[in-house]
């Protein structure tokens, strides 16, 4: 017993109730919540695991109308929209920019700028060396007006699913390319 509890008794007066935390009860609470903490970020991927699919499904019918076909030409044009995304409980407006252009086989398509390096935006034909490309400010990555990569980069530009109804190009999900 401390030497303060042996003069309160000395005293006459009741000893002191220690209110502080005992050392087993600080790790027992220290180790409870980190346990907990770490049991919740297991858990949440296996739930959105479990429940992906389902959002998946939902989002693979989802098509956003972006421009008039008639409008779309042989050089690239960027376009952007915004679209309501729902991605579990998390309800946003994000815009989605795409480069669209007609290929030389006539076919309307759809590119993603995000650059397959690192992520930068690529733009097209803004650097006279790489003439009729799409290039990469961030660290020279280029690629043809199909999404090829042509260097640095360590593979092509995604590409949109596209559909033409009713005069209207619309984009669907993005995916790998099928171009490059
Ligand atoms: S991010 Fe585009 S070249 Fe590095």
């Amino acid at each position: 017993m401390s030497e303060r509890n042996n003069s309160n008794e000395h005293h006459g007066k009741k000893p002191k109730v220690r209110t502080e935390m005992s050392r087993r009860q600080f790790l027992s609470y220290t180790l409870g919540g980190t346990t907990a903490f770490m049991a919740a970020g297991m858990l949440a991927p296996m739930i959105r695991f479990a429940v992906d699919p389902a959002l998946k499904h939902k989002g693979e019918a989802d098509w956003v109308k972006v421009v008039e076909e008639a409008k779309v030409t042989n050089e690239p044009q960027s376009f952007a929209v915004q679209v309501h995304q729902v991605d579990g409980w998390y309800e946003s407006e994000v815009e989605l920019t795409a480069w669209i252009s007609k290929g030389t086989d006539g076919k309307i398509f759809a590119l993603n700028p995000t650059c397959k390096h690192l992520g930068c935006t690529v733009n097209w034909n803004t650097n006279p060396q790489y003439k009729n490309q799409y290039f990469c400010p961030c660290h020279g990555a280029h690629y043809t007006a199909d999404g090829k990569n042509l260097a640095v980069a360590p593979a092509p530009l995604d590409e949109y699913k596209v559909k033409v109804e009713n005069g209207f190009v619309y984009l669907g999900q993005l995916g790998a390319n099928t171009r490059g």
